[in-house]
């Protein structure tokens, strides 16, 4: 049974709910499932935006039949091809044979790395930068949007009703409930820290081509954001895109310290209490602490492009970073963490050597700082440590 939502008199959305994914794009829990959105303008011509991910094609089949009833689809266009979003091309071209492919040179070539069809040259129409395409009353125009989050990304204004296609801009992890538009959730409770965690793990690593996009978008008037995941924007635009460009310059929205520990029998998560406590005396509010080996990477990602200062607290092992520690600053790493102000702690029952490597992995961060001294537990933290720690606690307050 088709399941559509209308967005405006002659846009509506065709898309589907992944409730059942474990990982997506095999990597990130989303346990609020994942939606994976699809627009069909009705206009003259008919212009499907993007399509869906191959796990919910039949409910994309239907809703698309339903729409289009005996009418044609004359444009598919892309947006984005990663197969999220592409992998119900084949089934469109079957289906409506004489459909005209609208992407840019880029997602041409990708077509024909992920698909075997081929298909007449009259039937490509390959846009650059400011293309236009005429609909009847719609005007869309195409702005390439390289890296945000593949190099063939490009977004759709439709300057007739001022909606921005934003491609994976402005997604978010989790279903959509029902409801279609933001303003009809509570979206800073249920969905924002979620739109953290997918921006930050997902194109996190491209805040410069990010900030590019947010130029380009300035200079046009929006009325509504339409993403290919999560919730369609039409209020309050501006609270979501300054996020957006505080996220894509690395910009910390809360002033706190976050802890992430690696403990194997409880010594280095007690320092890493204790330095809390510490913290919390001196006047810090929502401290947070994660041991990162219960904790999926992805959330501790997230709240590190939240917070100002970041404790690592690691024990060594096989002479090395503690293995989930390791994948977590691996992890920032090729986010390009930047901006930030870090202290650490290390642990070792003999030869503790995570704290220079710790150390030498952040170093490479841009405008970041490692406050204070390191702090060497040996085995479990000593009466004669407490001064230590407090110091560095106190340091971390001054740096705030
Ligand atoms: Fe939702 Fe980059 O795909």
């Amino acid at each position: 049974m088709y399941n559509i939502k209308e967005i405006t008199k002659d846009l509506f959305w065709a898309g589907a709910n992944d409730r059942r994914l474990n990982l997506f794009e095999s990597v990130y829990p989303v346990p609020d499932g994942i939606s994976y959105n699809s627009y069909i303008l009705i206009d003259n011509k008919t212009v499907l935006f993007d399509s869906v991910d191959r796990a919910v094609s039949h409910q994309f089949y239907e809703n698309i039949e339903y729409i289009l009833k005996d009418r044609n689809l004359d444009y598919l266009v892309i947006n984005h091809m990663e197969p999220d979003h592409c992998a119900e091309i084949a089934w469109l071209i079957k289906k409506y044979p004489q459909i005209k492919i609208v992407c840019n040179q880029k997602s041409q070539t990708m077509i024909g790395q992920f698909f075997d069809f081929e298909l007449p040259q009259n039937q490509w129409n390959i846009v650059k930068e400011g293309d236009i395409l005429e609909t009847g009353h719609h005007t869309l125009t195409f702005f390439m949007a390289p890296m945000v989050h593949w190099p063939e990304v490009m977004v759709t204004y439709d300057k007739t009703d001022k909606i921005l296609f934003s491609a994976d801009a402005f997604g978010t992890f989790g279903a959509i409930d029902g409801n279609i538009f933001a303003d009809e959730v509570d979206f800073d409770h249920r969905y924002m820290d979620e739109a953290r965690r997918y921006y930050s793990n997902i194109v996190g690593k491209y805040g410069t081509q990010v900030q590019m996009l947010l130029k380009k978008a300035a200079n046009i008037d929006i009325k509504m954001i339409c993403p290919l995941h999560g919730y369609v924007w039409r209020k309050d635009l501006d609270k979501f895109i300054d996020k957006y460009q505080r996220w894509s310059v690395y910009e910390p929205e809360e002033k706190s310290v976050l802890i992430a520990y690696a403990s194997v029998y409880g010594n280095t998560q007690n320092a890493a209490e204790i330095l809390a406590g510490m913290l919390a005396k001196h006047g810090v509010k929502n401290i947070k602490m994660y041991d990162v080996s219960t904790v999926h990477p992805s959330y501790v990602v997230s709240e590190v492009f939240k917070y100002s200062h970041i404790v690592f607290t690691s024990t060594t092992y096989n002479m090395d970073i503690f293995v989930n520690m390791e994948i977590l600053l691996n992890d920032l790493c090729a986010h390009n963490m930047q901006n930030r102000k870090i202290a650490i702690i290390e642990n070792g029952s003999w030869a503790p050597s995570c704290g220079n490597l710790m150390s030498e992995m952040i170093s490479k961060w841009k405008n970041t700082e490692i406050i204070g001294n390191k702090i060497l537990v040996k085995s479990s933290l000593k009466q004669n440590q407490v001064q230590e720690l407090e110091t560095l606690a106190k340091e971390i307050v001054s740096t705030m």
